[in-house]
């Protein structure tokens, strides 16, 4: 990327760092210092930069967690955000004798340190090494053969949103309950109802059974399909990352903090652009969305054929989700952040680059 753009780019967040003024920190009042003290550390020649003046809260959009050019290790993290986006899995499908279709997944429960921002190593939980686990996808009435393998050193399950009996909820002293290191299942159940949700670990301590990244979207598309689209996804997450259970010190879509900033998402003018947004954000009850300079028609759950609301921000609790629809009116660079600001500040933000 040339360098002219990324300063542009920079101008757009009110940057400071760009023009080498030192960014003040208060790590007295900031709860999230964690990160800005990892980051000062992991940043070579910089740390003089941050915590000299005391002044504002932690230098707001051009605060210190946003370093110019310095991108996590994609290839040691074994994924890229951006790939995430678009990476759809519709299983292993074949036709059952009168015509039903079975889809087969396979997820492994796996260890694996991650980071989630230039400096900051975590030690996730995964689902077949990545964060957010597969984005698994069916069509209303199909049915979901998901062998679970758990390849962790700790317990863990999968349980899914959506219907299904009591015996495939991935709960513990139910059906399979917990499955121990080395073991593994098979959850089976129809794709039902049509809509975006989500699967998630719910082995006890729960929150932290999650927040370690034991979570992905699983789709369920109605039958006669929806409007041909440019589709991605986007899983809202954050990470606790002095286990404090108190908030969270970094926040992002799909993993990793100001992925979308170093590489902005690139959609065409005029096509229409879905959205499947979730919000899997433990130790914060809620996160949101907005788009600036556009507007966008919402689906809650994507249960829905017709949205709900014409918005350009929306809220959403923990495991809340919906489909996003919209149509870049302009070419350039367009902003997307959580309107949580802090979050934003912590790396929930991003841009699409409309051609
Ligand atoms: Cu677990
Ligand atoms: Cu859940």
């Amino acid at each position: 990327m040339a360098h002219v753009e990324r300063i542009s780019r920079r101008r757009l967040l009110g940057s400071a760092a760009a023009a080498g003024i030192a960014l003040p920190v208060l790590h007295e009042t900031v709860p999230h210092q964690s990160i800005h003290q990892q980051l000062a550390a992991a940043s070579s020649g910089g740390a003089g930069a941050h915590g000299a003046t005391a002044g504002s809260h932690g230098g707001g959009n051009s605060g210190p967690t946003f370093k110019d050019g310095d991108v996590v290790d994609h290839a040691a993290n074994g994924f890229n955000p951006t790939e995430i986006l678009r990476d759809f899995d519709y299983g292993k499908a074949r036709r059952l004798p009168g015509g039903r279709t079975v889809r087969e997944y396979e997820l492994v429960a796996e260890d694996r340190e991650i980071e989630v921002a230039p400096g900051v190593k975590y030690p996730a939980w995964t689902y077949n090494g990545r964060v957010p686990g597969p984005t698994l996808r069916a069509t209303e009435g199909d049915l979901m053969r998901v062998r679970f393998i758990n390849g962790s050193e700790h317990p863990h399950t999968i349980h899914f949103h959506g219907f299904h009996p009591p015996e495939m909820d991935g709960i513990p002293e139910v059906g399979a309950g917990i499955i121990e290191p080395g073991k593994s299942f098979t959850y089976e159940f129809e794709a039902e109802p049509v809509g975006l949700h989500l699967y998630h670990c719910h082995t006890g301590p729960l929150a932290e059974h999650i927040a370690r990244g034991l979570y992905g979207t699983f789709i369920c598309d109605p039958k006669q399909g929806r409007p041909d689209a440019d589709e991605m996804v986007m899983v809202m997450n954050g990470f606790n990352t002095n286990f404090d259970a108190e908030g969270n010190q970094v926040y992002a879509v799909n993993t990793v903090a100001f992925h979308h900033v170093n590489e902005p998402i690139e959609v065409k003018r005029g096509e229409l652009v879905r959205i499947y947004l979730v919000n899997i954000l433990e130790y914060d009850p809620i996160n949101s969305f907005h788009i600036h300079g556009h507007f966008f028609d919402y689906y809650p759950t994507g249960t829905k054929l017709e949205p709900r609301d014409f918005t350009d921000t929306v809220l959403l609790g923990q495991a809340e989700r919906g489909i996003c629809e919209l149509r870049f009116k302009f070419p350039g660079e367009v902003m997307f952040h959580a309107h949580k600001t802090e979050f934003a500040e912590l790396g929930w933000m991003g841009f699409f680059e409309v051609a």
